[in-house]
């Protein structure tokens, strides 16, 4: 079972830029794993690092096409435009409009500290920007604008008060 939960906006990891991953040893294969078996137990389609708490920059993701783990991943190419709902697991209960690239080119390395390079687009190219977000501290309300950020933050600030 992975023993990881996931942080919760507003907490200021989120917040953090993340370091670079220098060396892939055992620990940043474990959390790797673990992190996979995080997404896959709370439903999500992607998870990075800070969002359990490890301000690195390592990221998975899993749209229905398998299990992608990225280290140090960057967006080197985008193209279009493209609109759609997103949430998060750092922000369970709301979801927000995000405008993004359609299409994306991600490299990073993998566990084995392997060059590897995706042209994504649809889910993927939106997970990996989403994800990629996330490791310079960045969330799906800044993206939108203030007025849409404060209603979702409204609408957050209610359902976690009752929870
Ligand atoms: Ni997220």
């Amino acid at each position: 079972m992975p023993k990881f939960e996931v942080i919760r906006y507003p907490h200021s990891i989120l917040r953090k830029s993340c370091s670079l991953v220098e060396r892939i040893d055992e620990d940043v294969v474990r959390i790797a794993r673990e992190m996979a078996e995080t997404m896959y137990r709370d439903q999500g389609v992607g998870l990075a690092a800070p969002q359990v708490g490890i301000s690195k920059q390592l990221i998975v993701v899993d749209v229905g096409e398998g299990l992608i783990t990225l280290i140090n991943p960057e967006i080197t190419i985008v193209e279009g435009k493209d609109k759609m709902e997103e949430g998060c697991l750092c922000l369970p209960g709301i979801t927000v409009d995000v405008e993004r690239n359609a299409c994306a080119q991600v490299k990073g390395v993998d566990l084995d500290g392997k060059p590897v390079s995706f042209d994504a687009e649809g889910m993927l190219a939106r997970c990996f920007q989403h994800e990629i977000d996330h490791l310079s501290g960045k969330l799906i309300i800044d993206r939108v604008s203030k007025i849409k950020r404060d209603l979702a933050l409204k609408q957050y600030k209610k359902l976690t008060e009752t929870e």
